[in-house]
């Protein structure tokens, strides 16, 4: 059973991608983290892989109090694993989630950049290359994964990663500001895409315009994935350009 979170949709494709290199299925934990409720199946896997993204270098906190339950329903011989997903590093992450969740192997695996409050969208080749190169490497963790492969550390940490994973991850956490979700109402067309792809619930659609209640983890979902581009998170996201792996996915079908 391979369990991912997922803002933007670069978790969710590399998720589906192994699952269907190693054919085992893929649960949201987003769905469990909406409904309060645990999967109560978790117990009879064999091999359990988590897929999830790094902000600020570590990982979503209702993430990691989801795997926290988790960690004590899954059966004890099992095989267990997590990927997570980075623009480029993942500093001491995977060592700090292991005091709370435990695992056999971890990876790293680089896909396109989606925090646009600080940082410009890959341009179209860079993250067409990271996708690339995602695929390949997704192959060779699926070999891995399916030996049930132990004491695997293949996570590509960067310079002070300690200090990124604890004190600026610590820094990010408390700015999040609910606050500085603004929306364009004369370019909101009342669409619902960002209600439907907030892995938190943290929108209400009020008068068939987005309200955003306290929850956010700042993964960016709603702002990438606006057709319109009417919602912005600060000022810095009014004028960048916006990613989302499905619509970047589907353009490049279109042409
Ligand atoms: C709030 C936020 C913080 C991020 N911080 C990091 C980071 O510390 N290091 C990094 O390499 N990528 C960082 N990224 C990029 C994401 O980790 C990367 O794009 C990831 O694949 C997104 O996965 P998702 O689409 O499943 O949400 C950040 C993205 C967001 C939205």
């Amino acid at each position: 059973m391979i369990y991912y979170f997922s803002g933007n949709g670069n978790s969710k494709w590399v998720a589906e991608k192994l699952s269907f290199l190693i054919q085992e299925k893929v649960l949201n934990i987003s769905n469990f983290i909406l409904d309060c409720r645990m999967p109560r199946s978790a117990g009879k896997y064999s091999s359990v892989g988590i897929v999830l993204p790094l902000y600020a270098w570590y990982v979503p906190q209702p993430v990691i109090h989801f795997l926290e339950r988790l960690d004590g329903m899954i059966s004890p011989s099992a095989y267990r694993y997590v990927i997570c997903t980075c623009r480029n590093y993942a500093g001491t992450a995977m060592e700090r989630l292991r005091r709370h969740y435990y695992f056999d192997s971890a990876w790293s695996v680089i896909m396109p950049n989606t925090y646009i409050p600080k940082y410009k969208i890959d341009p179209e080749d860079v993250a067409m290359s990271k996708i690339d190169a995602a695929e390949k490497r997704l192959l060779d963790i699926s070999v891995n994964v399916l030996e049930c492969k132990k004491g695997i550390r293949d996570v590509r940490h960067g310079l002070l990663g300690l200090a990124r994973t604890y004190i600026i991850n610590q820094i990010f956490v408390n700015h999040i500001d609910c606050k500085l979700m603004t929306l364009d109402e004369e370019k909101c067309t009342g669409c619902y895409v960002c209600y439907k792809t907030c892995p938190m619930g943290n929108i209400d659609m009020v008068n068939h315009k987005p309200s955003w209640k306290d929850k956010c983890i700042a993964c960016m979902g709603c702002v990438n994935v606006c057709p319109e581009e009417a919602i912005y998170y600060g000022k810095e996201t009014a004028h960048r350009r916006r990613y989302h792996l499905d619509m970047l996915l589907s353009d490049r079908k279109r042409r």
